[in-house]
């Protein structure tokens, strides 16, 4: 079941990489009631997207694995059924930075705190209220080093010093036996634990109550580091980057917005490769799973004609399987399609010029 809910995943993706890019091409140029119309398709097919990830999700649930994984995302992703979840009288606002927030962790987990933290929010506020989740960068002078932060605030009950101060301990409740069982936060300590981070919560009685939780922040694109608030993507200054996909709808789609995006393309499939002039080609934009060949071997015979070449993959499949199936390591980026015009814009960019300390 699980390895055909990421087969069936994968086909799904490529073809909402079409429909997602091919709307914003067209986005560009209609107004009025056609625009309101577009949104809405790609406002599906943002949820198709998230929906197939949850499907890759599925097909690897094995929580002990450890990924690179969004925090952004997570908090996008759980958006809506944590709305659904919290019912009417209480506000759902998230703020995520611009950017990605990369961490090492299990996805699943990492939904899991997120769920906690929101339904103890609503818990404490049985007449309505607001919880707000962010997400930010923290550099802070107690822990060193950079720090993924997520915080959730409410305007609950807030909690006495008593209870803050055993407030992780399993099996602490106040809530009555069918509502509580006092493992929720216990839980979430562990996880956080785990994952190498920290831990933080302020509590004023009849105010709210704020959690902190700060994850080890994995170098590379993050918020705020992809060109600034709101960030635009990097663009290109004529680097030529070839673009080898079997797929010819998904790689008339990438060489058309990387040309839009300032970079010279070049499109092949594994047929054409062999004859190919390299001369030039500063990047190899190579999908993992290629028809004959993996891509990481296509990669590896291209850089001996072309040493120095650098390589972005992409894939449809999930970031673990792929690198354990292909032995890519974490170092290499992979770009999971379905991809919007600025993700590939951005990936393009950072594999052009990588943030120092990223790759070895
Ligand atoms: N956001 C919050 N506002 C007020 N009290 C909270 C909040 N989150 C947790 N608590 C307190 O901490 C206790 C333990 O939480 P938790 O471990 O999730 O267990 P449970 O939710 O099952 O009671 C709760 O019973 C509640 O008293
Ligand atoms: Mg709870």
């Amino acid at each position: 079941m699980g390895q055909l809910a990421g087969g069936v995943a994968h086909d799904f993706n490529n073809l909402l990489a079409i429909i997602m890019n091919y709307a914003e091409f067209v986005a560009e140029e209609v107004t009025g009631e056609a625009a309101d119309d577009l949104s809405r398709i790609r406002d599906a097919a943002e949820r198709a997207r998230s929906l197939t990830g949850q499907l890759l999700l599925f097909a690897k649930r094995d929580p002990t694995q450890v990924e690179t994984v969004d925090l952004n995302s997570v908090v996008r992703d759980a958006e809506e059924l944590l709305s659904r979840t919290i019912g009417e009288n209480i506000r759902l606002v998230s703020r995520v930075c611009p950017g990605e927030l990369a961490v090492r962790a299990n996805r699943g987990r990492l939904d899991q705190i997120l769920l906690n933290l929101v339904i103890n929010a609503r818990d404490a506020m049985p007449s309505g209220g607001v919880v707000i989740a962010e997400t930010d960068i923290a550099e802070i002078s107690e822990f060193a080093g950079r720090w993924a932060r997520l915080t959730v605030t409410d305007t609950g009950t807030g909690m006495t010093p008593e209870v803050r101060d055993r407030l992780f301990e399993p099996f602490l409740t106040t809530k009555p036996a069918e509502q509580g069982t006092g493992l929720g936060l216990a839980t979430v300590y562990g996880i956080v634990g785990d994952a190498g981070g920290h831990i933080s919560v302020e509590s004023d009685l009849g105010i709210g109550t704020t959690f902190r939780i700060m994850l080890p922040l994995v170098a590379g694109v993050s918020c705020g580091e992809a060109g600034g608030a709101e960030a635009r993507p990097p663009s290109g200054h004529g680097e030529h980057v070839l673009v080898v996909e079997d797929e010819q709808y998904v790689r008339d789609v990438v060489a058309r917005v990387l040309g839009a995006g300032g970079y010279r393309a070049t499109v092949a499939d594994e047929d054409t490769l062999g004859d190919l002039d390299l001369d030039g080609v500063e990047l190899l934009l190579a999908d993992v799973v290629l028809r004959d060949e993996p891509g990481p071997v296509v990669a590896a015979r291209l850089r001996a004609r072309r040493p120095g070449l650098a390589v972005l993959y992409m894939s449809g499949y999930s970031d673990r399987q792929i690198r354990d199936q292909y032995g890519i390591d974490e170092e290499t980026p992979i770009l999971h399609k379905p991809f919007t015009a600025a993700e590939l814009l951005t990936h393009v960019g950072e594999a052009l010029a990588p943030t120092p300390g990223r790759r070895p």
